[in-house]
């Protein structure tokens, strides 16, 4: 793994904390025309909808849960959410929002996470693409570990499709899982980003213990549903 990157990482969403929203709005660079940006939100719709067919829940937890876009979704199916975030800057962007006594937040870096708690349901979006290969059993052991007997994980990521990033990020299909992304000023970060095939995604999680259930829309999203026995 190159030095620093889980670092850069994190100051990355911290750098980009006020600007992130854009990206799922399809506003300011992100804005890919009427047409494209139909499909973006249709594909968004199938993937709430897949979401909103899970069972209510007592508790959820949410990791790495960025500015809330996801949160206020999962506030409909869930009594208590606690959202878990390295970033200070979305964890209060998230609060400010929701504006909710229903949701915790917590400011955790979750490769140091050690889970210490059961729920209903464990949600992230847009993150387990960002997990270095060589570290994601370990995050999903602790995944499985956090989730009830019974419970359930939902995840929602990117397909590769060079017109979900920005205009000006260049996604090349030349296998490499670091990638450049900019800011509005131009300042520019290194990532992590691995897009799984619904066969590895699903085999990852059925290897820690999960039965899995992975979909692609058309374009854009791949998302999972799987349950711990
Ligand atoms: C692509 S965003 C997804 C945010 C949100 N889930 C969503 O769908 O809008 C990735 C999130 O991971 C957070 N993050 C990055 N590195 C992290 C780390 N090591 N531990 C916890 N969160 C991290 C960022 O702050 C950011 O909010």
């Amino acid at each position: 793994m190159k030095n620093n990157i889980l670092q850069q990482q994190i100051a990355y969403y911290r750098a980009r904390a006020n600007e992130y929203d854009q990206w799922f709005y399809r506003l300011g660079r992100y804005d890919r025309g009427e047409k494209l940006n139909q499909l973006w939100f249709k594909e968004v719709d199938a993937v709430k909808q897949a979401l909103h067919q899970i069972r209510q829940a007592e508790e959820i937890l949410e990791l790495a849960s960025g500015t809330g876009i996801w949160t206020q979704e999962l506030l409909k199916i869930g009594k208590k959410i606690t959202a878990i975030d390295s970033s200070e800057e979305v964890l209060k962007i998230n609060c400010s929002k929701l504006n909710s006594p229903n949701v915790d937040y917590h400011q955790i870096d979750l490769f140091a996470w050690e889970p210490d708690a059961e729920y209903d349901l464990v949600f992230f979006s847009f993150w387990l693409s960002h997990v270095p290969p060589e570290l994601l059993e370990a995050f999903l052991l602790k995944v499985y570990k956090s989730v009830r007997v019974g419970g359930q994980v939902f995840i929602v990521d990117s397909r590769f499709e060079p017109t979900s990033t920005a205009n000006n990020h260049i996604l090349n299909d030349d296998g490499s899982i670091y990638k450049s992304r900019k800011l509005n000023d131009g300042q520019e970060f290194q990532i992590i980003k691995v897009f799984y095939q619904p066969d590895e995604l699903q085999m990852h999680l059925t290897e820690v213990g999960f039965k899995a259930d992975v979909k692609l829309t058309e374009h854009y999203f791949i998302y999972a549903n799987a349950t711990k026995f």
